[in-house]
């Protein structure tokens, strides 16, 4: 079976990363090749992508069914391995194996093509993720993860000069109202092992439960911060409602339910990840028009209610 490198994966990579992401795209294959040699790997089945790995079906020499993950290292996912290791499976898919160097993953193989996104009710949906991350965040964070506090302090630093670059007045007041509230939350950003990227295409049918998480970017922090992905999430169901603010209440508040958190303290941290999306977007050139941000501050207008 020969290992074929999706052009839209080489697309996402040469987006981000400009020649250095052809190259990586391009020595895919060969990277493949190396961890099948090495972990008594066979191919099974067609690969899978998503933005940023490429996913190949495996079997180990003793028979068990795995995914092996190719990705970039980046600080971003240096942390996903010993995240896995410290969840052990529980509400998480298993890790197997590890190759720190190249980002490469040995993972537990579950349904990849079954996600909560699969599910037509989105309330049933955000119940199984609530249950799921509040299993997750109630880890503390090993040693060595990114710290929320760290992050959070970095953001703050750089609003003055992004607010300086917005044109529209909307944006400029939504990103000072979001500063405002992690400037009160900075001195307690938390100690629990965090997913950071829980949303419905992270979340896979498997055999060991009903369903279990994948691609965690974990970090050291307060819960309250893993919640955007999960409310910005299937926005089109959202907009379907008719009530973005109620609908988007009513999972903020399903989760907060859930998870055991301060509503208070959990609408500040959803602001603290509006803002993190809007800096993102202007350090990309962006003038916070694009839909992605008019996204984060429905978000951020809705949650306000609950600070
Ligand atoms: N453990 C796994 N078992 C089976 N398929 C998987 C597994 N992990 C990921 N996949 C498949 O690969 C896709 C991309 O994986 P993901 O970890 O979400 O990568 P990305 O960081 O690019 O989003 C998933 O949507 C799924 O289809
Ligand atoms: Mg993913």
């Amino acid at each position: 079976m020969k290992i074929e490198v999706p052009p839209a994966l080489t697309a996402s990579h040469v987006k981000y990363d400009g020649e250095a992401g052809r190259a990586w795209s391009a020595g895919l294959p060969a990277l493949a090749e190396r961890y099948l040699a090495e972990w008594g790997l066979r191919l099974d089945g067609e690969s899978r992508h998503g933005v940023v790995s490429l996913v190949l079906p495996v079997v180990r020499e003793d028979g068990t069914k795995a995914a092996l993950k190719l990705q970039p290292v980046t600080d971003e996912n240096a942390t996903e391995a010993p995240g896995l290791a410290t969840w052990a499976g529980d509400a998480s898919v298993l890790l197997l194996d590890s190759d720190p160097e190249t980002g490469t993953l040995l993972l537990e193989r579950l349904e990849a093509d079954r996600s909560l996104s699969s599910l037509p009710d989105d309330m049933e949906a955000m119940g199984i993720l609530a249950d799921l991350l509040a299993r997750l965040t109630a880890y503390p964070a090993p040693e060595g993860m990114r710290r929320l506090g760290d992050i959070a302090g970095a953001m703050l630093d750089d609003v003055d000069a992004a607010v300086a670059k917005l044109p529209h007045e909307r944006n400029r007041y939504w990103m000072r109202w979001c500063a405002a509230a992690v400037s009160e939350l900075v001195p307690e950003p938390g100690d629990r092992l965090l997913h950071w990227d829980l949303h419905y295409d992270n979340v896979l049918a498997a055999e060991r439960e009903p369903w279990l998480s994948i691609d965690p970017k974990p970090l050291a922090g307060d819960p309250g911060f893993d919640l955007m992905p999960a409310l910005d999430n299937r926005w089109d169901d959202v907009l379907a409602s008719g009530d973005v603010t109620r609908t988007v209440l009513r999972r903020f508040d399903l989760m907060v339910d859930r998870l055991g958190l301060d509503p208070r303290r959990a609408a500040g941290w959803t602001l603290g990840r509006a803002l993190q999306n809007c800096l993102w977007d202007v350090e990309d050139g962006g003038d916070g028009t694009d839909e992605f941000i008019q996204i984060q501050l429905a978000v951020a207008e809705a949650v306000r209610r609950r600070q």
